[in-house]
């Protein structure tokens, strides 16, 4: 029996898709591992697979209709969504993701997903087109985004004759993606993981009215400290000044300038984890005037500000385990990433190329590289969210192998 899955309850949604037939194998793999499950069949799967079958297999009822609760003290759509620890939806087929993304309540599979606060994971099956569709791209990134996981679609041949991607992955794969998920956050627990993140712009007062900043948005840095804390590491995000909201399950602490950054970064150490993905002003002025400065006088001296990245990482007595740098370049990106890497320290360096409008500071798309101590890893274009939820994972299998 394996000790991650012994006991775990898990809600299982079967979709109106070919492949829903081999969810039946996938509820026996659980089933092995004394996992708990119960199903619930939309509409469309039931012309795929039959509720005996699947009720033979889970050992438990089949749900099918919102309004067929046998229990009138219980509201099925809430009462499965609290019971579960997670919700796993395989086959999840196209008209499902598209309705979960605009957040319809219209069958009980959807209903459960919007009155869920469990973890979602996804494992799409479809025809190649329908996959590759911009509509379904745009859907199942709103959910990534969400925070949803997903694995696969697979690429092979489909029911249908065709080839490419959306076959759903294989009911071992899928198996194998539940129980890393419960192993990675029970090793994460036991840990006791803490991490620092850093975010956002910071702001340089010259006088009272007039500041130097820059454009950064914060949100690569918001959505790591996300990703981290849904991983289960303790997370401490300082912000610099930033339009976003705080991220739930992340400890915040606002900041305006780099010496504030600064002090708050050095009163939460020790920490295991720190990404300082904030875009720190590199000076400020030399002197602060306490009145506005008359137009006449247009000299600045500047003094550069202290840098909490090499900081971190030259800390003898208080480094972390793991220090993340971050580099926006317009130009030369991996080479003057790696000389960053080189010159503060850090363990690694992740590098984005700010001179693309589509990437970088204010948009929610990033395309970026890994830069560790001899291995570059390439995140393709994709939401920032996504990205972060890629460097936190990689993160926790640092301290986790
Ligand atoms: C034979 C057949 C196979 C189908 N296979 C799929 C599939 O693999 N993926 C998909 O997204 N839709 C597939 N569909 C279409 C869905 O069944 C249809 O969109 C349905 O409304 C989905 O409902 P659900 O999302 O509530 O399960 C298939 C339809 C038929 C008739």
């Amino acid at each position: 029996m394996n000790k991650y899955l012994n006991k775990k309850k898990i809600i299982l949604i079967i979709g109106g898709g070919i492949s829903a037939y081999k969810t039946l194998d996938l509820i026996r793999l659980l089933k092995k591992q004394n996992c708990q499950i119960k199903v619930v069949l939309t509409k469309a799967g039931k012309n795929f697979v039959t509720p005996l079958s699947i009720a033979s297999l889970s050992k438990s009822k089949v749900y099918e209709d919102i309004f067929d609760s046998n229990n009138e003290s219980e509201i099925d759509h809430i009462s499965l969504s609290r019971w579960c620890d997670i919700i796993l939806f395989a086959p999840i087929t196209a008209n499902s993701i598209s309705k979960i993304a605009s957040g319809k309540a219209e069958d009980l599979a959807s209903t459960l997903i919007l009155a869920s606060n469990k973890q979602i994971i996804l494992a799409p099956a479809m025809n190649v087109r329908m996959w590759l569709h911009k509509s379904t791209q745009n859907n199942i990134n709103k959910l990534l985004d969400y925070g949803y996981l997903s694995i696969g679609p697979a690429t092979g041949e489909m029911a249908c004759g065709e080839y490419g991607e959306g076959k759903m992955s294989s009911p071992e794969e899928i198996y194998k993606f539940v129980l890393n998920y419960f192993s990675d956050r029970n090793i994460v627990k036991n840990k006791k993981l803490k991490a620092l993140v850093t975010a956002g712009p910071t702001k340089e007062y010259i006088d009272p009215v007039r500041f130097i900043t820059n454009n950064s948005s914060g949100k690569q840095g918001y959505e790591i400290a996300k990703s981290l804390a849904k991983f289960g590491v303790k997370t401490t995000l300082i912000s610099g000044p930033s339009k976003l909201k705080k991220p739930e399950g992340v400890d915040f602490i606002k900041v305006e300038t780099a010496d504030e950054m600064f002090y708050q970064t050095k009163k939460i150490l020790p920490v295991d984890i720190a990404v300082c993905a904030a875009a720190v002003t590199d000076f400020k002025p030399k002197k602060f005037e306490s009145k506005k400065i008359k137009t006449n006088n247009l000299s600045l001296d500047f003094i550069r500000n202290i840098d909490i990245l090499e900081f971190l990482s030259k800390n003898n007595l208080q480094r972390p385990r793991l220090v993340v740098g971050f580099a926006a370049e317009t130009n030369n990106l991996i080479k003057f990433a790696k000389d960053k890497k080189n010159k503060k320290y850090c363990d690694w360096i992740v590098a984005n190329n700010i001179s693309d409008p589509e990437i970088g500071f204010d948009s929610d798309y990033n395309e970026v590289s890994i830069i560790s101590e001899n291995k570059i890893e390439k995140i393709e274009k994709n939401l920032k969210s996504f990205i972060a939820n890629k460097i936190a994972k990689k993160i926790i299998s640092n301290f986790i192998q």
